[in-house]
């Protein structure tokens, strides 16, 4: 749209369905007194953006906006900002209407008004619930709040356990035993991952080592859940090598747990992939055949186990086409070498549908249900 010097572009109260975008020229934001007087506010030139703010928080122009000279502005629909915002992370959300308030306080101030009254904007709870859960998350890490469980993994030929899973649990003083599902979202989604994640590696880094201290002959290994964060993490495979040293462990012991998601997300995560492959790490591919599924993934990345998830599981048995589904799924891991284990095992018919079907090991309810390491470690020594 082409502006004229003088034009007003819109005035401080109005309602407002576009932002601009200056592509030439210069727009002149002021606000009002109470007097009629002009305040100036500031002086925009190309490439900067005007007549946001009621877009994002559907509140009333903050200021008044006028062409200090000929120009051109670019319109931004309110449906092309808002779908943005909406769809950003909620605590960003917040923090954005956050800073509005203040500059409209700001604003206000400067033309010799008041404060603007608070609840023109609700509180957005979920928000604040979610930065409340991630400062607890926070201090349950300094205050040693967490635990690793383990859930054995068994041969499902020999019955004999062959491995465990790691899953992380909360002894919180005031919820008590609280299970990932309550908090792990919340963990994955902000920056406590990379120190909770390095922590993970470390308590099971201590607990293989207990383990081989009692049972030095078992062929055993652990299972770590890594979510997509930890391997963007700049120093992931470094910091993963010296770990491996100070716990004098090798890599070779222990399995990372990835699912499909972190493989959609591409070309550097499976650069690290391969690097921690090299380092010796097993790779089991987690959840297998509730996400993308993408075969061609199999045969690309270095993985070395499938996880059939529950939801195969649980139906293999009494339908016939999730049992052809997991049958093919079956041979064609087999074809590319992989070893398969089913999840959430909770009936014998279960396990021997998938033990007949090719399954190696399973881990479920059956079994066992995830152990604190002391009867983890008393259910290892009776098996
Ligand atoms: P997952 O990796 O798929 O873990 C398997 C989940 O199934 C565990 O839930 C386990 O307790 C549960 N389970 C085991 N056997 C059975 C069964 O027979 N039936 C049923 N219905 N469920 C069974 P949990 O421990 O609550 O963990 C939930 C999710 O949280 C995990 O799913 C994983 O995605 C995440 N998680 C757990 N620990 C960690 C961790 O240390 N790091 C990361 N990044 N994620 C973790
Ligand atoms: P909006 O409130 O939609 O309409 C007035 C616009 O002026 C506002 O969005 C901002 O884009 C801009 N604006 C408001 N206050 C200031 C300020 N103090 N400095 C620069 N730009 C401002
Ligand atoms: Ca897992
Ligand atoms: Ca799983």
């Amino acid at each position: 749209m082409d502006i004229k010097q003088g034009d007003i572009i819109f005035k401080q109260g109005e309602k407002g369905n576009e932002a601009y975008l200056i592509e030439k020229g210069q727009i002149e934001i002021f606000h009002n007194h109470k007097d009629e007087q002009e305040v100036p506010l500031a002086v925009l030139g190309e490439g900067e953006l005007f007549g946001e703010m009621a877009l994002i928080d559907s509140n009333i122009r903050s200021a008044s906006a006028r062409a200090l000279s000929d120009g051109r502005l670019l319109i931004i629909e309110k449906s092309q900002l808002v779908d943005k915002i909406n769809t950003s992370d909620a605590v960003v959300q917040l923090m954005m209407r956050i800073l509005l308030h203040r500059l409209r306080d700001k604003n206000q101030i400067a033309a010799g008004g008041a404060f603007s009254p608070r609840d023109v904007e609700k509180p957005n709870t979920i928000a604040v619930e979610r930065l409340r859960l991630e400062n607890q998350i926070f201090q349950a890490l300094q205050k040693e709040e967490f635990r690793i469980y383990h859930q054995p993994i068994f041969d499902l030929n020999t019955l004999k356990i062959y491995g465990s899973e790691a899953l992380i649990r909360w002894e919180s003083p005031t919820n008590g035993l609280v299970s990932p599902g309550q908090f792990v979202d919340v963990l994955e989604n902000s920056s406590t991952i990379i120190p909770v994640g390095y922590w993970i590696f470390e308590e099971c880094f201590r607990h293989y080592n207990r383990i081989k201290e009692q049972c030095p002959d078992l062929p055993f290994s652990v299972s770590i859940n890594v979510s997509g964060r930890q391997f963007a993490h700049h120093s992931f495979v470094e910091t993963l090598k010296s770990l491996l040293l100070k716990h004098k462990v090798k890599a070779e012991n222990f399995k990372l747990e990835i699912t499909e998601r972190i493989l959609v997300e591409g070309g550097a995560v499976i650069d690290i992939l391969n690097q921690c492959h090299d380092l010796g790490f097993k790779i089991s591919l987690d959840d297998f055949g509730t996400g993308f599924s993408s075969l061609q993934y199999l045969a690309q990345m270095p993985i070395d186990y499938l996880k059939i998830d529950r939801s195969f599981v649980k139906n293999v048995a009494g339908d016939d086409k999730t049992r052809a589904v997991v049958s093919s799924i079956i041979f064609l891991a087999k074809e590319l070498d992989l070893k398969i284990i089913s999840e959430g095992i909770e009936s014998e018919t279960e396990a021997t549908a998938m033990r007949v079907l090719g399954s190696d090991f399973g881990q479920g309810y059956l079994y066992s249900k995830p152990l604190d390491f002391d009867s983890f470690l008393k259910t290892l020594l009776n098996n």
